[in-house]
C-alpha cells in the first residue's frame, strides 16, 4: 500500500514527507513526553487548561496516524505521580478531560480495533476515572490492532519499586533459597509486560529529560526533542520524526544493528553519530 494512502487528507508537505517514509522500518514502540501545553495557551494568554484541551486534539491526531501507519504501540504519557503537585483546579480539570475523552472516542478507537492499556498506580486515581479505563480496557481487550498505553498515574521508579515488591513477594513464598532475577523476570513484572520496548522516544517543547518516565524500558531508545509545543504537535510533526529516526543508526552497544541479549551484556550504547533532529 502507498504510505500516501495510510492518511487521509495529507497536504502537500505531509504528502512529500510520507513518500520519504520507509514503512517497513517504522518503530515497533512510539512513547510520547507530551509537554508544553501550559506555554502554548500562555502564549496566547489562555488559562492554562485551554493548552491541556488544545493538547487532547493532538493527542488525537497522532493516535489516529499511529493507527493509520499501522504502528504495533504508541505509549502516551498523560499523568505523572509527580503531577499531583499541580493547583487542584488543574487535576481536576486533567481528570474530567481524561473522562470526557475515554466517553467520546472510546467508539471510535473500538471501531479502528485499538486496544487501550493504561499504566501507572490506577487504584490511587479517582473512582469515577478508574471506572472508566476499566470499562475502556474491557471493551478494547480483544483488540488486534495498535495498542493505545496511557500513563496515568505513573512514574518509573514506582513501576520498579512496584515490580520489586511482586518478585520479593514470589521469592518468600517460593521459599528458595538461590532466587535470582534476570532481565527478562524485571521486564515481565512491569506494568509493560509484553510490550515491546520504545525504540523512538518524542519529547515536545525542548526540555532535554526523560521525567521518570519508562526509565527501565528506554535503554535502547532513540530520543527526539523538538521545541513544537503538544498542542502544535501535527502530524507533519510525526511524519518528521519518523524520518528523523529512519536516519538513526541503532547499535545498542555493538557493531550491528541488533539488540544484543538482554541479560546485562548489552554495554552502554554510543551517542549517536546523527544530530538529534529538532521541530
Ligand atoms: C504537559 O503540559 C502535559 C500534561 C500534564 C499532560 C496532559 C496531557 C494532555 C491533556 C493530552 C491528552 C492525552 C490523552 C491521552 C487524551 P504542561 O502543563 O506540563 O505544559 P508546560 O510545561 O508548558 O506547563
Amino acid at each position: 500500500m502507498k504510505a500516501i494512502e495510510l492518511l487521509k487528507d495529507a497536504s502537500p508537505k505531509e504528502s512529500t514527507l510520507l513518500d520519504k517514509l520507509d514503512l517497513k522500518s517504522l518503530p515497533q514502540h512510539i512513547a510520547v513526553i507530551m509537554d508544553g501545553n501550559g506555554r502554548w495557551a500562555q502564549r496566547r494568554h489562555l488559562p492554562r487548561i485551554a493548552g491541556h484541551r488544545a493538547g487532547v486534539k493532538a493527542a488525537r491526531q497522532i493516535i489516529e496516524s499511529c493507527a493509520r501507519l499501522k504502528l504495533p504501540c504508541l505509549t502516551l504519557y498523560a499523568f505523572s505521580l509527580e503531577n499531583w503537585r499541580r493547583p487542584q483546579a488543574e487535576v481536576d480539570f486533567l481528570m474530567r478531560l481524561l473522562r470526557e475523552y475515554l466517553s467520546r472516542e472510546l467508539p471510535s478507537i473500538h471501531k479502528n480495533n485499538i486496544k487501550l492499556q493504561v499504566i501507572g498506580r490506577a487504584e490511587q486515581l479517582p473512582d469515577a476515572v478508574r471506572l472508566d479505563i476499566e470499562e475502556g480496557m474491557r471493551l478494547t481487550a480483544s483488540n488486534t490492532g495498535m495498542k493505545l498505553v496511557v500513563a496515568l498515574n505513573y512514574g518509573a521508579r514506582a513501576e520498579l519499586v512496584d515490580a520489586f515488591n511482586v518478585l520479593l513477594k514470589q521469592a518468600k513464598a517460593s521459599g528458595a533459597s538461590d532466587f535470582q532475577a534476570d532481565e527478562q523476570l524485571i521486564s515481565d513484572h512491569l506494568y509493560t509486560a509484553g510490550l515491546p520496548d520504545p525504540d523512538l522516544l518524542i519529547r515536545t517543547s525542548g526540555e532535554m529529560r526523560v521525567s521518570n518516565f519508562l526509565l527501565w524500558q528506554i535503554a535502547y531508545a532513540e530520543m527526539y526533542v523538538t521545541e513544537t509545543l503538544w498542542p502544535d504537535f501535527s502530524r507533519e510533526c510525526l511524519l518528521e520524526a519518523l524520518l528523523d529516526f529512519q536516519k538513526r543508526e541503532r547499535r545498542y552497544g555493538g557493531l550491528g544493528s541488533k539488540p544484543a541479549d538482554t541479560n546485562g551484556s548489552a554495554g552502554e550504547k554510543p551517542v549517536s553519530a546523527k544530530k538529534q533532529g529538532r521541530g
